[in-house]
């Protein structure tokens, strides 16, 4: 390893790819476990580091970042940075990257298996099945809620919120949306979707799936009002990040078959779980697998390097979340 190059520390592994890809142009680290970074780590390998790649388990604060008094880039592996003061760095100077558009599908993909599975109840019948429990077959056995035909309403209308509405029209869903800011009418015609408030849309839909990122107004979007406008019917499906929703309140709601049930890819405190939803068998629970595809975290992985070789060879970096920290 030639130590005169810039360190670029890793915080979790990746793909075999993209270490080939960096590792002649960079001394490159990386946590050497298969497990978050602990704190004192991070805050030791960053004080050599000319990049860090942090990912969303690590709490990138102001201390972290003024014990990096080398660093000059976060390359994040990820799309979603609610883990890094971002604040922060600008004020230090360190532009910040991130992944955005390769993960898209994947989650898209993630969100929907969640719907079709709480809907339909496969979990529950896994679990029936390996309990050796399965009695055979039962007219009443299992019933679920329909998806073909129902109304789905997509809280946040970025990328990922777009990607469900091919999906839900593969089903022939009714599709209404809830957005801070409105699509045009031209783009609304022509997605075939219908605008609506954030409370018509929870009082209508059938399926509530959340696509919006967390930034301080997105925090407890969905608390117990929100869950109480729900029809009891209906579901609630959260791949984006945990504290949007009122864990607590969704126990509750859950528990109370105030709503029929809850697929869940992100939690408030990960990897912590609320101990109320363990037992309950209307929610999904799965653990942030949202782009957990080999091809995307491949490209994730490339994206990354795009923007460390672009920093590398003092390019313009394709990625930049807060160009305001370049002055
Ligand atoms: C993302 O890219 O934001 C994923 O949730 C992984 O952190």
């Amino acid at each position: 390893m030639n130590e005169s190059k810039p360190k670029v520390y890793l915080t979790r592994e990746v793909v075999p790819a993209v270490k080939t890809r960096l590792r002649p142009q960079c001394n490159l680290h990386i946590n050497p476990e298969d497990r978050t970074l602990p704190r004192e780590d991070l805050l030791r390998e960053i004080q050599d580091a000319v990049v860090l790649v942090p990912n969303s388990p690590d709490t990138i604060d102001a201390e972290v970042l003024e014990a990096g008094s080398k660093l000059k880039l976060l390359a994040n592996f990820g799309v979603g940075y609610n883990n890094i003061d971002v604040d922060a760095a600008t004020q230090l100077g360190i532009p910040l990257t991130n992944t955005p558009g390769v993960l898209t599908e994947t989650t898209a993909d993630i969100a929907w298996g969640l719907l079709t599975n709480v809907a339909r109840r496969i979990g529950e019948g896994d679990r029936m099945i390996r309990a050796d429990a399965w009695e055979g077959w039962g007219p009443l056995q299992l019933l679920g809620g329909d998806i073909t035909g129902a109304t789905i309403g997509l809280i946040g209308m970025g990328r990922i919120g777009k990607a469900m509405i091919p999906r839900a029209k593969g089903f022939s869903m009714k599709v209404i949306y809830f957005n801070r800011t409105r699509l045009d009418e031209a783009e609304e015609r022509a997605l075939g979707i219908e605008y609506a408030s954030k409370e018509q849309v929870l009082a209508k839909s059938d399926f509530v799936s959340l696509h919006v990122a967390l930034v301080p107004d997105t925090h407890y979007l969905i608390g117990e009002a929100e869950l109480n406008l729900m029809k009891s019917t209906a579901y609630l499906i959260n791949t984006t990040r945990g504290p949007v929703v009122d864990e607590k309140a969704l126990v509750t709601a859950l528990r109370e078959k105030r709503i029929a049930g809850a697929g869940l890819d992100v939690y408030e405190q990960e990897p912590t779980v609320d101990a109320g939803l363990l037992p309950l068998e209307n929610v999904v629970l799965a653990p942030h697998l949202g782009s957990a595809t080999i091809g995307t975290r491949t490209k994730m992985g490339m994206i990354v390097a795009d923007n460390i070789e672009a920093f590398l060879s003092g390019g313009p970096l394709p990625n930049i979340v807060n160009p305001a920290a370049l002055g």
